[in-house]
């Protein structure tokens, strides 16, 4: 065959691999504009293909992410409004059947090939990064720090809310309740307990320095206190969720404790047990307050002679009719749902219990 038709033939056969490359990657979404509406009226347009957890991230919708994406954490959940895919097996885990009928999502699975609408915390839209310096890290228990950050603009947060933490060099994220007193704006605490091995608590006990800047985001989270409610409110904490809970009393004692609260707080001896004195100190200073530690396994030498047993026991004993209370637990998936279990038993409707598990 004559080499000029050889070439054009050859040229023929390469435009219409590459028109139909074009067409089948435009009807997979990956080229052409598409758009993501959030929250009715924000419209984000989106090229190429990358899943909607990043490109919210990119356009400043601060959705949490504890495991970069990799559909472990169940953090970065957002809901699809209208016709949409069914999540994926890997989704499952993490999604409640209610959350899948009303079209919940990871958004780090979700890969945006065409318009779609979505619906996200109005925390997300609220969130940011911040560069924040450690200024204060203090051991409260052997396995536990308090860690004071100091920030060059206003960090506002609601009591109960939680930041996340970048590990850096590896920017992994992990999410930590504030500890503080929300009226503070430039020092927000967190309280961190070391899990043996924990990619972000090996770094956050082991290599973090007083002068070291790191990045944070948030606040996150739907967990804080119901400031409008005049309900009697119980406490209820194991471990580092003393966190939010200390956030939360910051604030109820700004207010002049205006409701009756109970805090118990489960520990499994004395060398686990933290801001003993200054939450004892708290309830002589307002009648309304009770505090009460509880040790599950107190040892000989602790002479404990406080309350002993489980928390949930030790909630049960303590307390009369709980249906006109509401509750803020803050601890083990495990210690949450006994607690649960436990409230509701002395008639606490469900829907004043709020929680965060971790
Ligand atoms: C909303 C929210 C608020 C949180 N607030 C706090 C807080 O105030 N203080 C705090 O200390 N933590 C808090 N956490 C937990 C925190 O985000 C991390 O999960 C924890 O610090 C472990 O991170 P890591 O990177 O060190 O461990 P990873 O590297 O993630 O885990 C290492 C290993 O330890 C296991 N593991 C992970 N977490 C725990 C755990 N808590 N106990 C036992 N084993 C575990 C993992 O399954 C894994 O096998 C919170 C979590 C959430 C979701
Ligand atoms: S970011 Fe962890 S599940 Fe999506």
């Amino acid at each position: 065959m004559n080499p000029i038709w050889t070439i054009v033939i050859l040229l023929g056969v390469l435009v219409i691999i590459t028109l139909f490359v074009i067409l089948i990657d435009k009807l997979l979404g990956g080229g052409g504009e598409r758009k993501i509406i959030v929250n009715k009226d924000n419209v984000i347009t989106v090229t190429g293909d990358d899943t909607a957890l990043n490109i919210l991230t990119n356009n400043k919708v601060f959705l949490p992410s504890s495991c970069g994406g990799k559909a472990t954490c169940g953090t970065c959940k957002f809901r699809l409004i209208g016709d949409h895919e069914p999540p994926r097996q890997t989704e499952l885990p993490f999604l409640s059947k209610e959350e899948i009928e009303e079209g919940y999502r990871l958004s780090c699975q979700v890969k945006v090939t065409h318009d779609i609408e979505v619906q996200v915390p109005a925390s997300a839209l609220n969130s940011k990064p911040f560069m924040a310096k450690v200024v204060e890290i203090e051991d409260l228990t052997h396995d536990i720090k308090r860690i004071k950050f100091e920030m060059t603009e206003p960090f506002e947060f609601k009591p109960g809310q939680y930041l996340q933490i970048e590990v850096p060099g590896i920017e992994t994220t992990r999410a930590y309740s504030i500890a503080s007193d929300s009226k503070d704006l430039y020092h927000p605490e967190v309280i961190i307990r070391y899990v043996p091995n924990g990619v972000a608590t090996s770094f956050i006990h082991k290599a973090l320095m007083t002068g070291d800047k790191i990045k944070i985001t948030g606040p996150f989270g739907d967990f804080f206190l119901q400031e409008q409610s005049t309900r009697p409110i119980i406490m209820i904490a194991g471990g580092s969720g003393k966190a939010p809970i200390r956030s939360i009393i910051f604030k109820l004692m700004d207010q002049n404790m205006p409701r009756k609260a109970m805090y118990f707080f489960g520990a499994r001896t004395k060398k686990d047990l933290y801001y003993t004195e200054y939450f004892q100190e708290v309830s002589k200073m307002y009648p309304n307050f009770t505090y009460v530690p509880a040790l599950s396994d107190p040892q000989k030498e602790d002479n404990w002679d406080g309350e002993i047993g489980l928390i949930t026991d030790v909630v049960r004993r303590l307390t009369g009719d709980l249906s006109g209370s509401e509750a803020y637990l803050c601890g083990s998936p495990g210690m949450i749902d006994a607690c649960i279990k436990v409230l509701k038993e002395k008639g606490m409707p469900e829907e004043f219990i709020y929680f965060d598990k971790f």
